[in-house]
C-alpha cells in the first residue's frame, strides 16, 4: 500500500509517500515556516495556518513526481489530527479528507506523538518491540512504555515546561533567534560545563516525572546577576545543556530499570541534539541498553513519520478512519486505540 502522508500541526509542512510493501519511502518533501517567523521571535499561528494552505498543493505535486506515482496511485491519506495547533491542525486536516474524499480513498488521521514514537523503526538497524520511549519535543517530554503499534503507556512525563520548551526559552533569555533549541545547542558547543551550579529538577524524586521550568528560572536569575558577562553565554548554554541531559538521562534509565526491557528510542525535535545523543548512547551501553534514533532528517517535524505511523497501522488492521474533520489541539497519546 502506498500511504501518503500530511504533517501540518506547527511550523513544518511536511508530505511524504511511504510504500508499505516495500518498507521505504517513495518520496518526501518538507517546508520549514523558520523564515517566516523569525522576526516574530516564535511562530505566529494564524500565519503558520496561511502558509501550510499555501505550501501543501506544492509539496504535493512535488511528492507524487518524486515517487513517479499519480493521484490515483495513493491507497490512503494519513494526516496529523493533534496535538498541535488548531488552525495549522484543521488545515492539513480538511486537505488531507478533501483530497482522499475526492480519491475515494480513506483518510487517516494520526496523532502527531505516534508519527515521533515510531520514526526510530525506520532507521537501520531499527528496535523491536517492546521498548521505552522518550518523547522529546517542543510541546511534551514523555516516557512511554511501547508493546506495540498502538500499546503505549504513559510512564511520566514534564509537569510543566517540555525539555524542547525549556531550550527554545532559554535561548530567547540569552538573546538567540528562534527557533531557540538548535542556537542554543550550538552555543553549547562552544562552553565548557562546570561554571554554573544549576539543579536537575526532581532528579531524585524517584518518580518519571520531569519538570524544567525551574531552570529556566535559574538560568533567569544567572543572567540578572550584576557579574554577568556576555562573554560567558556559551558556558551557560552549555551547563544547561548538560542540566537537561542529565535528568532526561537519568529518567530513562529508572524507565529502562522499572520495565527490564533494554531498548530506548528517543524521538521529537530535541533528540536532534548531539550531545544528548552521544551521552545517552554511551550511558545506557554500560547497562546493556540500545539507544535508537529515528534517521536525523526525521528528528523534527515531517510527513514521513505520519505516513509511516499509518502505514504501519494498516497492516496491523488497527487505522483509524476519519468521519468528520476532527482535530485535537491537546491529546493524550494513551487515549489512542490499539490493535
Ligand atoms: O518535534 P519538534 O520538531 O516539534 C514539536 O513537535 O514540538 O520539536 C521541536 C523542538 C523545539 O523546541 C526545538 O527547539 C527543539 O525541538 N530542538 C532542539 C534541537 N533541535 C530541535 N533542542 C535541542 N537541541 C537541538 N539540536
Ligand atoms: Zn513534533
Amino acid at each position: 500500500m502506498k500511504v501518503l502522508g500530511i504533517e501540518s500541526s506547527c511550523d513544518e509542512t511536511g508530505v511524504a509517500i511511504f510504500d508499505t510493501r516495500e518498507n521505504r519511502l517513495l518520496a518526501q518533501a518538507l517546508h520549514s515556516q523558520i523564515a517566516l517567523h523569525a522576526e516574530y521571535g516564535g511562530v505566529v499561528p494564524e500565519l503558520a495556518s496561511r502558509d501550510h494552505i499555501r505550501r501543501l498543493p506544492l509539496l504535493l505535486r512535488g511528492a507524487l513526481t518524486e515517487a513517479g506515482l499519480s493521484a490515483n496511485g495513493l491507497d490512503a491519506i494519513a494526516y496529523t489530527a493533534g496535538p498541535g495547533l488548531a488552525g495549522a491542525l484543521l488545515v492539513g486536516a480538511s486537505f488531507a479528507q478533501a483530497y482522499a474524499h475526492s480519491l475515494g480513498k480513506p483518510a487517516i488521521p494520526i496523532h502527531h506523538l505516534e508519527g515521533h514514537l515510531l520514526s526510530p523503526l525506520l532507521a537501520d538497524p531499527a528496535p523491536r518491540f517492546p521498548f521505552v520511549a522518550l518523547l522529546v519535543s517542543g510541546g511534551h517530554t514523555q516516557l512511554m512504555a511501547v508493546e506495540n503499534v498502538g500499546q503505549y503507556r504513559l510512564l511520566g512525563e514534564s509537569v510543566d515546561d517540555a525539555a524542547g520548551e525549556a531550550f527554545d526559552k532559554t535561548a530567547k533569555m540569552l538573546g538567540l533567534p528562534y527557533p531557540g533549541g538548535p542556537q542554543l545547542a550550538a552555543l553549547a558547543e562552544r562552553g565548557r560545563t562546570g561554571r554554573f551550579p544549576l539543579p536537575r529538577p526532581m532528579l531524585k524524586d524517584g518518580s518519571l516525572d520531569f519538570s524544567f521550568s525551574g531552570l529556566k528560572t535559574a538560568v533567569r536569575e544567572t543572567i540578572q546577576h550584576p557579574n554577568w558577562r556576555e562573554e560567558d553565554a556559551s558556558d551557560l548554554a552549555a551547563d544547561f545543556q548538560q542540566a537537561v541531559i542529565d535528568v532526561l538521562l537519568a529518567k530513562a534509565d529508572r524507565a529502562l530499570r522499572q520495565t527490564g526491557w533494554k531498548q530506548l528510542i528517543v524521538a521529537g525535535g530535541v533528540g536532534a541534539n548531539i550531545a544528548l545523543r552521544a551521552q545517552l548512547t554511551a550511558a545506557l551501553a554500560k547497562k546493556g541498553c540500545t539507544v535508537f534514533y529515528p534517521p536525523p532528517a526525521l528528528c523534527t517535524d515531517n510527513g514521513a513519520m505520519i505516513a509511516f505511523a499509518a502505514g504501519l497501522r494498516l497492516q496491523a488492521n488497527c487505522a483509524p478512519l476519519a468521519d468528520a474533520i476532527a482535530i485535537h489541539p491537546r491529546w493524550a497519546l494513551e487515549t489512542v486505540v490499539g490493535g
